[in-house]
């Protein structure tokens, strides 16, 4: 793939900046990071790059993975593993933990709530004990959305896939427990957004 044709998010632009404070205040200063649906990996670069005492394995469903490899050569990141494939819901046996923390971002409101599902079932079992799951994205509170303009976006979501949409904290509190990972922090992020905090017991 020719790197100057890349593929490119705005959002990852606009939004990868507060993620970093973020991830400073509540990963590791070192250890082993998963990011579970890398896209365009311009967040795992800019990660790396800011937090050179994390190793990162981006991975992305399979067929998906092109862009991404070709963005973290380009970029020439020594603490950046060449991303592989990982579809929550056939999480692949090659990858174990434990890792010290995951990362994950806009995916909870893509994939279906199986997927959901799956992704804390899986991160549950590759993080150590004490490990951090930071899941950013929007999310609902008790049926409510935190702005307007995200109850349209679970809309258009639901337009395109009736399984997506932004995911409720009743929903996932009770999920996330059955994997013993315990809801440490709720970041308010820019444009209603959050980043959930999520420790391994
Ligand atoms: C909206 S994109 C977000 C990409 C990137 N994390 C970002 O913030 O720009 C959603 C990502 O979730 C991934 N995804 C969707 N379903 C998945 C699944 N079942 N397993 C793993 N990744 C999945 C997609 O391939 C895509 O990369």
């Amino acid at each position: 793939m020719k790197t100057d044709t890349l593929p490119w998010s705005q959002a990852c632009e606009n939004n990868k900046g507060p993620i970093l404070e973020v991830l400073r205040t509540w990963m590791p200063a070192s250890g082993h990071v998963l990011e579970i649906g890398t896209g365009t990996a311009q967040h795992v670069v800019f990660f790396a790059q800011a937090l050179p005492g994390l190793r990162w394995l981006p991975t992305d469903r399979p067929g998906t993975l092109e862009g991404a490899t070709a963005r973290i050569r380009q970029a020439g990141v020594a603490n950046v593993a060449t991303p592989e494939s990982l579809d929550v819901l056939a999480w692949p046996d090659g990858i174990t933990g434990a890792f010290d923390a995951v990362f994950s971002a806009n995916t909870a409101h893509i994939m279906g709530w199986p997927g959901v599902e799956a992704l804390f079932a899986g991160v549950g079992r590759v993080l150590r004990p004490g490990g951090r799951f930071l899941l950013y994205g929007p999310f609902a509170y008790g049926g409510e959305h935190t702005a307007p303009s995200n109850a349209r976006f679970h809309v258009t979501l639901q337009q395109q896939d009736p399984q997506s949409g932004i995911r409720d904290m009743d929903d996932l509190l009770p999920l996330a427990g059955r994997h013993r990972l315990r809801l440490t922090e709720d970041v308010a992020m820019p444009a209603n957004n959050r980043t959930l905090v999520w420790t391994r017991d």
